[in-house]
Formats: C-alpha cells, structure tokens, sequence
C-alpha cells in the first residue's frame, strides 16, 4: 500500500450511496480505496453513537488478546477478552472488563480468582475457540494448561497474570474486575497475537 490518505466519507461524490456500504462495519467503502492507501472515515459528533458504531471506531485501536480464565465448579472457564490492561504496578492490579452473561465472569465472581493468558502470533484458533459457541470443557480440551496460585494456565501462553479478585465495579453492559496480581510468568520469546478491525494479525503483518 502506498501513501496514506485520509478522506472524510461525506466529502465523497454520491455515487458510493448504498451499495458502497460496509455493513459489517457500519462504515463506507469506496471501491479500491484501500488499495490506494485510502481510510475513509465518517465524523460522528453529534449524535449518541450506536454500538455498532463504537465497535467500527474502536476496532482501529489494535489489541492484544488474552483468554481470561478461572476454576470452574466443573473444571476450568476462560474467555477471549481484549478489553484486559494492567492497571497499577504498586500495588500491582490488573483490570479486566467481561460482558454480564458470560459464563467466565459468573465462574470468576464465584471462586474470586482470575488469570489473563496473552496469546502468541499463532493462538489465533484459540482465539476462536475461546470466543466461540462451545461448552468450557471443549474450548479447554486441544489446550496445555496446568494450575499456577489456584487459577488455568496455558502451558504455552506468552505470558501469564494470576490475580485475587479485589473488587467488581458496574462497567454498563460489562463488569470491570479489578484483580491483586499474586504471580506471573512470561516467556518473551515470539509475538502477540493482534486484534485489529475485526482480524487477528501476527505483529508486524501488514493486514490482508
Ligand atoms: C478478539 C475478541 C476480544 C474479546 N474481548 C472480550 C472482552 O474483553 N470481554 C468480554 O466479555 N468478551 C470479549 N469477547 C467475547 C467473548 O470471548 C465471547 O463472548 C465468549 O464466548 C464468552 O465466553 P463465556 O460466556 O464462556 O465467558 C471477545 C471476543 C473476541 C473475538
């Protein structure tokens, strides 16, 4: 891709109109403009924006990915989530924010222990199994994991944070965890896996 450009979509001729619309995305698309370098990008400042929206937005920060996990009453639970930062060194907290129905943030509040797993370059898969429609035993079946200060593990997680949940706080349709870190382990030999406009990328890769 050559130079970038970026051209507000309102600016654009009409003749885009509906069939140049990204649904997914709830954004625009003039044809072959991202070949050319081009990010369109729409202005919205007035108007309370739709989830959708927001999602569309938020989708150009770039994430890590992480599973978050916990014992389960049945064996361990664990969830994809980017929404997941460190929060405070010292005393050293993590944060994360998981959704209100899921089954992870039900099993975590429960037993009160948590772990964030970050994910290598080709976890990808397990992304996917992680966030995909499947019980907790058979996201965790094709994984290597074992138990570190009581929370799941994966054996070949890039780096691993396991916290005592120290307070849940309402984050609207999602419950912000704010966890006392009671040890880790990191391996910094490979990549993250990156989360970037709905696409799991290795770091470095240019997209596609
Ligand atoms: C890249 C990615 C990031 C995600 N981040 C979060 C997150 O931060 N919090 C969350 O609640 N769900 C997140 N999800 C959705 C959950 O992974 C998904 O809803 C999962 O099925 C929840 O599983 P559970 O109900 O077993 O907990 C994410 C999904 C993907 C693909």
């Amino acid at each position: 891709m050559g130079r970038i450009v970026f051209r507000d979509i309102d600016s654009l001729a009409p003749a885009g109109g509906e069939e140049g619309r990204d649904r997914e995305h709830g954004c625009e698309q003039e044809e072959g403009a991202h070949a050319r370098g081009i990010i369109l990008f729409r202005t919205v400042s007035e108007a309370v924006p739709t989830p959708e929206e927001l999602r569309s937005a938020l989708g150009l920060l770039p994430t890590g990915v992480t599973i978050v996990s916990t014992p389960g009453p049945e064996g361990p639970a664990g969830a994809t989530a980017n929404a997941v930062t460190s929060l405070s060194l010292d005393p050293p907290l993590m944060l994360a924010a998981l959704d209100r129905g899921s089954r992870t943030l039900a099993a975590l509040q429960e037993v009160g222990r948590f772990g964030v797993n970050v994910l290598r370059g080709e976890h990808a898969e397990l992304a996917r199994a992680f966030s995909g429609p499947f019980t907790h035993a058979e996201r965790w079946s094709d994984v290597a994991w074992g138990v570190r200060h009581g929370v799941p593990v994966l054996d070949d997680a890039l780096a691993w944070v396991a916290c005592e949940l120290r307070e849940s706080l309402d984050g609207g349709d999602h419950v912000i965890l704010v966890g006392d870190v009671v040890g880790l382990g990191a391996n910094g030999d490979g990549e993250p896996l990156v989360f970037h406009q709905g696409s799991y990328r290795a770091l470095g890769d240019q997209g596609g």
